[in-house]
């Protein structure tokens, strides 16, 4: 079966919503997509039957540690880990990063360097800035290219050095949608020796990640963006999340995940986190090519998700051009269509894009205005006294009616 969008939409029960009889629009999805009727499913069975904490020998408490076990896996599939034990979850991305950047930042001193980039979310920035701060080391910056949207090869080789320690990088931008060729940052970090933070968080919804194939040292990405629940995850080598103190309680188990997934986990976020990793897999096992193994369905569920997010959002970016007075901020041409994620920065000549984001508002189409905290990038583009951008970030239940809903309205 090809890609049945109306099949996918079934799965969103939010997608049947509408507000005095008008429907909804949700092109919001890199601020967080809707969730799934499997996530929703496996969180209320969660909370019905087996809701309870950990490492009690009655029914609840074992179904509870099976959960999250099965859990683990399921997401280091996800990420094309073979250790379960090698995710950990916690809150958020930034909770996660803050958290890890402590252990981190006891590792360096004052002669060590840290890498950060001008294309990042700040969650991505901000806790390596703290870090360094806290450790007395020097911050270099990974600089992109304004016109091009890719990053400046040359800022690359001057901010990775004998020195660097770690660089945090981004692989899919949540204001310009380009996608980096995170293993190319990652060979030129590790043959400085210097470790490799990866931001997935807006790589995740839409294409299959690969921690081996980036040969990365950690990847982050955040449920609530892959139409899971509002959870966060962080991949990490074992040797490094062994060898790295982690900031827990004395009586809280030492042995990974545990050692870095403080307090009490959100049980029933895992459940649902669970059940959108079970969506996806569904995508591939009905639309795509099917598979043995969980990853080889997510494989092909990605794969068919993927082809038809590229389709929609190259008419989405041609539609947007023929508007007058529209700028694109990102990479339009179709052959750059696969180095993005289908997430549209615009502005629009004489327009704020608080405006415009009102104006769609009004006819219940729903877009983030503003910088959406990648500060850096929005200043890159010479954008934050003008309010920043319009962001459009489509997802795997768009449809083009609701797109040229979107168009007619920006051509108004
Ligand atoms: C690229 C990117 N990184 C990090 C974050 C922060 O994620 P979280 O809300 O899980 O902390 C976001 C959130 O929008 C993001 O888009």
């Amino acid at each position: 079966m090809p890609y049945d969008i109306d099949l996918i939409r079934s799965e969103f029960p939010s997608l049947a919503v509408t507000d005095d009889n008008q429907a909804r629009v949700y092109f919001d999805n890199p601020g967080g997509t809707q969730i799934c009727q499997r996530s929703i499913d496996r969180m209320n069975d969660y909370l019905v039957r087996a809701n309870t904490n950990t490492h009690g020998p009655f029914i609840t408490s074992r179904l509870t540690d099976h959960l999250i076990e099965e859990t683990h896996e399921a997401l280091a599939d996800f990420v094309g880990a073979s250790d379960p034990g090698e995710i950990v979850f916690g809150q958020n991305m930034t909770t996660l990063t803050l958290h890890l950047s402590r252990s981190i930042g006891r590792t360096l001193g004052p002669e060590d360097e840290v890498v950060v980039t001008r294309m990042d979310h700040d969650a991505n920035i901000s806790p390596w800035l703290l870090m360094a701060r806290d450790a007395g080391c020097t911050v270099r910056w990974i600089d992109f290219d304004p016109s091009t949207y890719r990053y400046d090869l040359a800022s690359i080789d001057a901010a990775i050095t004998s020195k660097t320690k770690l660089v945090a990088v981004n692989y899919a931008s949540n204001a310009i949608g380009t996608v980096n060729d995170v293993a190319m940052v990652v060979e030129r970090a590790h043959a400085v020796g210097a470790l490799v933070y990866v931001d997935a968080v807006q790589f995740a919804p839409h294409f299959l990640t690969d921690v081996n194939a980036i040969n990365c040292d950690f990847l982050t990405c955040s449920a609530y963006k892959f139409y899971g629940p509002h959870q966060g995850l962080v991949w990490g080598r074992r040797e490094l999340l062994e060898s790295l103190e982690p900031y827990k309680v004395r009586p809280a188990d030492n042995t990974l995940p545990s050692r870095f997934e403080t307090g009490t986990q959100s049980h029933e976020g895992m459940a649902a986190t669970l059940g959108a990793i079970d969506h996806f897999e569904w995508i591939g096992a009905t639309m795509g090519g099917g598979g043995e193994t969980r990853r080889d369905r997510l494989t092909s569920g990605f794969k068919v998700m993927a082809e038809y997010e590229k389709d929609l959002c190259q008419h989405l970016v041609d539609g947007l051009l023929a508007i007058p007075g529209v700028t694109v901020h990102g990479l339009t041409a179709s052959e750059d269509m696969s180095d993005r994620v289908p997430t549209v920065g615009i502005v629009k000549a004489g327009e704020h894009p608080d405006a415009m984001a009102e104006k769609l508002a009004a006819a219940n189409i729903f877009v983030w205005p503003g910088h959406y905290y990648a500060i850096e990038v929005i200043e890159r583009l010479g954008l934050t006294d003008a309010g920043g951008m319009l962001r459009i970030g489509l997802g795997q239940y768009n449809t083009r009616e609701e797109v040229d809903a979107l168009l007619n309205v920006l051509d108004s």
